[in-house]
């Protein structure tokens, strides 16, 4: 069992709508609400507490609406080291319609202002102490550059502490010069955030190696994963499945394969293992380890092969 850090700098609050049919402009009802909260970093801290790890949560969360997140931290056991920031974390809202239309409405997130960004710089050093990896992951929010978001990751790696980074666009661009010890994009995050096309992403994935980065996640949706490593250089192919929901796809893919890393297993039993959580993930509205029989028939089910 590690201790691990996860940091979700733009949380959410997920917000699903049963309605029989939308009519835009006229008084809608609903049939069932139901609320969560999410954020990439926060899925990737309940698999890794379904795993067995220890986890502290830290990042930017809205002072107005914290109670469900609070309340997660609470019921998974969670170490709370987030930053307050004034203002409502935002709200992600989908619409789900009788016929399985979704409409999606995402809400701005609070402004995280100069003050803020400060009280996390600050205590850093004192929040990732004792934990055996760090991970950060999703989009920024209202008031964090790049730049700054890479001093961060910078900070973070000179703790001495295995550094994960999953998010894209100029952020994951910016996070890919600091060199973390993992990263794992899906091809269309790094094709965009190295300008490359989609056939090079092999190669491109051998030059981050060669730029310092230890581990490549390659996530490929139902095509499974490209793994590069030190000696390591592996894929997988996960077993058919019904697609219930891809949400957590990539999170469980991202934490089962720091477990098996954490845990010192060889190379091809971590992303069998981890390939087979992912697919589980997608059997499932949610995510997470639920049904421990249906994960060994799925791990018999993937396919690892080398890429040497
Ligand atoms: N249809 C599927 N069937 C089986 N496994 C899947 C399927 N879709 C995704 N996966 C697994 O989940 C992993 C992550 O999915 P994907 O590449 O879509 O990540 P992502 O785009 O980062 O997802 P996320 O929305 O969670 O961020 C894949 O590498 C694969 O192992
Ligand atoms: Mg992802």
């Amino acid at each position: 069992m590690a201790r691990i850090l996860t940091l979700t700098l733009n949380p959410a609050l997920d917000l699903t709508l049963r309605l029989d049919s939308l009519q835009p402009g006229a008084v809608n009802r609903g049939q069932a609400l139901v609320s969560h909260a999410a954020g990439k970093g926060l899925n990737v801290a309940q698999v890794l507490a379904d795993l067995g790890h220890r986890v502290t949560v830290g990042g930017f969360l809205g002072s107005a609406n914290a109670a469900p997140f609070e309340a997660l931290f609470h019921r998974r056991g969670f170490l709370d080291a987030f930053v307050r920031v004034p203002g409502e974390t935002r709200s992600n809202i989908k619409l789900s319609e009788h016929s399985g239309r979704i409409t999606d409405i995402n809400g701005p997130g609070p402004l995280v202002e100069a003050e803020h960004r400060e009280a996390l710089l600050e205590r850093l050093e004192q929040i990732v102490a004792g934990h055996d990896a760090v991970v950060v992951a999703g989009s920024l929010p209202q008031g964090v550059e790049p730049d700054w978001f890479a001093l961060l990751l910078r900070r973070l790696k000179a703790c001495g502490v295995p550094l994960v980074l999953d998010s894209s666009g100029a952020a994951l661009r910016a996070g890919l010069a600091v060199a973390p010890w993992l990263v794992k994009p899906n091809e269309e995050e790094l094709a965009e955030a190295l300008g490359v096309a989609s056939t090079e992403l092999l190669t491109a994935a051998l030059h981050l190696r060669a730029q310092g980065v230890e581990h490549v996640l390659l996530s490929r949706g139902a095509a499974g994963v490209s793994w590069f490593g030190p000696d390591i250089a592996l894929e997988a192919r996960p077993p058919k499945v019904e697609v219930v929901s891809t949400v957590g796809a990539g999170d469980s893919l991202l934490a089962a394969t720091l477990h098996g890393l954490l845990e010192g297993w060889p190379a091809e039993r971590t992303l069998r293992q981890a390939t087979a959580i992912a697919a589980q993930a997608v059997t499932q509205l949610g995510f997470g380890i639920h049904d421990r029989e249906q994960l060994a028939r799925l791990e018999a089910g993937v396919t690892v092969t080398s890429l040497a």
